[in-house]
């Protein structure tokens, strides 16, 4: 009798799964062990492979991941130092490693110009040379980034500097400083990844109804500090998110995508677009209390991210220092050059592209002399309206440069607001916006690409081509 009542209840939590919050603890990514490499600097060492998780109700999904079934491990490396990472290829198609957010040589970026073929290895070399961040690696191969992203292929990368170390802030990884990265999935029936996008999906953005944070459904985690730091990256293809605590609750944003506000900012939400990170402190409300993340997709759905749950005893946490950096400004006098990027749907056969072009391995868009410094004015030429909730024609694009952190310099003609003040190297374009963004070309020469981060957008040829070339006869 009891027994079977067990066995009810198991069926009923197991059927109720998706909706019982906080079943699953929060897997946290390991950071990855290094070796030392002979002339000096360290060695980090990938795999992309596939394997297979089970997310929900114990169907399993075939999935990829980077020494792992899913995602990948943390790179923590710190600016100064001179970094190899080696990829070994073990899918069973090509793909390419791109080091999102990193100034790096042209030749390390991981682009699709640096395809890996099946069963090969790929090192990109580098020296960190710039602010403490969380940045991002995942693939980049014409055509087939959206879906080897959607199978799992993605994992951090973190910058650490003698600002980010002495700073006082939560910063035991997996303790109280937490990458977390939000999802959005459809699954199939059987529990495989359901990636099908029709021309539709390609154009509004392949939407879904399960968020994986940091590929749970719905984690918690417990919190044994007064505060905890979370580094948020939205890792969805194509969703733009809004991220709040339940009921207000506020929190201190410190970071954008290329590293630390000059100044903590306190706020209730923050919305990211595809590619995008924000690095937030939150107090914990006391001890043995919960606080609800929450996530809100652009297309209405709402998502319970993660829960923070508080331990009975929390320890002490200093306050965020109310200074974090000094952020030096580009200036739009030192502009030597001005160029525009319109983002439109209106290509020919009402195709994604970027001032009426699609992509071309073989076409160079932009040359850009080094040493230079530019103001790109990115537009949003899809008609449709502002907002999280909008109508079918209401297209985001996320537009990314590769190899460089800019500064905003104006959006909408105004200037931005604080959160989008600092480093950035992605930048949410509702219909109709434009943005003003100053950028200098410091010293790699090379091909690197520029796009919108809403995958399919990208896949399907929003992207283009800038070569930083040798200002030799300028
Ligand atoms: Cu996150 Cu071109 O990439
Ligand atoms: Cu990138
Ligand atoms: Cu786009």
């Amino acid at each position: 009798m009891l027994r079977n009542a067990v066995s009810l209840l198991i069926a009923l939590s197991l059927s109720l799964s998706a909706a019982f919050l906080g079943a699953e603890e929060l897997p946290i990514p390991e950071l990855l062990e290094s070796s030392s490499l002979p002339g000096g600097g360290r060695l980090f060492e990938l795999r992309a492979q596939q394997g297979s998780r089970s997310f929900l109700q114990g169907n399993n999904t075939p999935t990829l991941g980077y020494n792992s079934a899913y995602l990948g491990p943390t790179i923590r490396v710190r600016r100064g130092e001179d970094v190899a990472i080696r990829v070994r290829n073990n899918l069973r198609e090509a793909t390419t490693v791109h080091w999102h957010g990193v100034h790096l040589p042209a030749e390390a970026d991981g682009g699709p110009h640096q395809r890996i073929e099946a069963g090969d290895e790929w090192e990109a070399r580098f020296s960190v040379d710039q602010p403490a961040a969380t940045l991002w690696y995942h693939p980049h191969l014409m055509g087939t980034t959206a879906r080897q992203v959607y199978q799992g292929l993605a994992g951090f990368l973190l910058i650490e500097d003698d600002e980010s170390a002495a700073l006082r802030l939560p910063k035991e990884y997996g303790r109280n400083d937490i990458p977390v990265v939000l999802q959005e999935r459809r699954f199939n029936r059987d529990g495989s990844f359901r990636y099908r996008p029709r021309m539709p999906d390609v154009m509004h953005g392949y939407s879904g109804n399960t968020l994986l944070t940091n590929g749970a459904v719905e984690p918690h985690l417990t919190v044994r500090d007064q505060r905890v730091r979370l580094r948020l990256l939205n890792g969805s293809n194509s969703t733009v998110l809004r991220i709040s605590f339940d009921g207000g609750h506020s929190f201190q944003q410190i970071a954008s995508d290329g590293g630390f506000l000059e100044k903590p900012l306190r706020r209730q939400w923050i919305v990211l677009s595809p590619g995008e990170r924000a690095e937030i402190v939150v107090a914990m409300p006391g001890p043995d209390k919960s606080l609800l993340l929450l996530a809100e997709s652009n297309l209405g759905s709402r998502y319970r991210a993660l829960e923070l749950r508080g331990a009975p005893t929390l320890e002490a946490v200093p306050e965020v220092p109310g200074n974090l950096t000094t952020i030096s400004r580009l200036d739009p006098e030192d502009a030597d050059r001005r160029r525009q990027f319109v983002m439109s749907t209106m290509g020919p056969g009402g195709r994604l592209t970027i001032n009426g072009k699609r992509m071309d391995l073989t076409r160079i868009d932009e040359r850009v002399p080094v040493g230079s410094t530019e103001v790109w004015m990115v537009v949003n030429g899809t008609p449709g309206g502002r907002g999280m909730m909008g109508g079918m024609m209401n297209v985001p694009h996320s537009f990314h440069v590769h190899g460089l952190q800019f500064q905003i310099l104006s959006l909408n003609g105004e200037p931005p607001p604080p959160a989008l003040s600092g480093w950035k190297d992605t930048v949410l374009l509702w219909p109709n916006d434009r943005a003003e963004l100053i950028m200098r070309f410091e010293d790699y020469l090379g091909i690197y690409m520029y796009h919108c981060h809403l995958l399919e957008h990208e896949d399907d040829g929003m992207m283009g081509q800038f070569e930083v070339v040798s200002s030799a006869g300028r």
